[in-house]
C-alpha cells in the first residue's frame, strides 16, 4: 500500500525526464553501431617506396693503340706581339732599354746572370712594368745589385728573380713581361705581362684601348 502510494508520488514531468535521457542514450549506441557498418573506417597503409638500386659493374678496358693527350697551351688573351728591343742594345750585363709596350712603360734588360724567365743566349734578358706595383711611381733600376728600386717609398724588387719583392711595402712581385728572342735577327718581343700593371684592372683590354687612342680608361 505504501508502495503503491510512492509509485504514485513520482513527479510526472520528471519521470518524462527521465525516459526521454534513457531514449537518447540508446539512440546515440545505436548510432554509433549503425554508423560503425555503415562507414566502416578505413585504414589507408602507405607502402614504402623501395628502390633497388642495380650494381653496376665498370670494365676498363686496356688499350693497345697509343694515344695523344693534346697539350693545353695558356694563351695570351688580348695582348699583342711586339719588338721592344735587339740583342745588340744589350751586350753588357746592367744594360737596359726603356720603352712603351702597349701603352705602358717598360724596361727590358741584361742582368748578366741566368735570371727567371729570362731570354737571350744567356737568359740573362728579362722585361719588366717600370710601374711600381705599390702606388704606381716609376722605378730606377740599378745595376749594382740588379733590383728596381722605387724612390717614392724605397721597395725593391729582384730582376733576376721574376721581380720578386725583395724589400717595401708591395705584397707582390712586379708584373714581368713574357718575352720571346729570334735568335735569327736578334729581336727581342714581348709578348704579354705576367701580373696586372699597377692601377689596371685589364691590362690587356686597357694597353688596347690605349694603343687605339682610347686612353687608359
Ligand atoms: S710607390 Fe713604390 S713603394 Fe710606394
Amino acid at each position: 500500500m505504501a508502495e503503491g502510494k510512492k509509485k504514485d508520488n513520482v513527479d510526472p514531468n520528471r519521470r518524462a525526464v527521465i525516459i526521454g535521457g534513457a531514449a537518447a542514450v540508446a539512440g546515440i549506441a545505436a548510432g554509433i553501431v549503425i554508423g560503425g557498418y555503415a562507414f566502416p573506417r578505413t585504414t589507408k597503409v602507405i607502402q614504402p617506396q623501395v628502390t633497388v638500386e642495380k650494381e653496376v659493374s665498370t670494365v676498363t678496358q686496356v688499350s693497345t693503340t697509343t694515344t695523344t693527350v693534346p697539350t693545353q697551351v695558356p694563351q695570351q688573351v688580348g695582348y699583342v706581339k711586339q719588338k721592344v728591343a735587339n740583342i745588340s742594345q744589350l751586350t753588357s750585363p746592367g744594360q737596359y732599354v726603356t720603352t712603351m709596350y702597349m701603352g705602358y712603360l717598360v724596361y727590358i734588360i741584361k742582368t748578366g746572370v741566368p735570371s727567371e724567365n729570362g731570354v737571350g743566349p744567356n737568359n740573362d734578358i728579362v722585361g719588366f712594368s717600370a710601374s711600381c706595383a705599390h702606388m704606381g711611381y716609376i722605378l730606377v733600376y740599378d745595376p749594382s745589385n740588379n733590383c728596381l728600386l722605387c724612390p717614392q717609398h724605397f721597395s725593391q724588387y729582384d730582376a733576376t728573380r721574376g721581380g720578386m719583392q725583395v724589400v717595401g711595402h708591395p705584397n707582390q712581385f712586379l708584373p714581368q713581361l713574357i718575352l720571346e728572342y729570334e735568335e735569327s735577327t736578334g729581336d727581342i718581343y714581348a709578348l704579354g705581362f705576367n701580373r696586372l700593371v699597377y692601377g689596371t684592372y685589364n691590362t690587356a683590354l686597357q694597353g688596347l684601348a690605349q694603343m687605339s687612342g682610347g686612353g687608359n680608361s
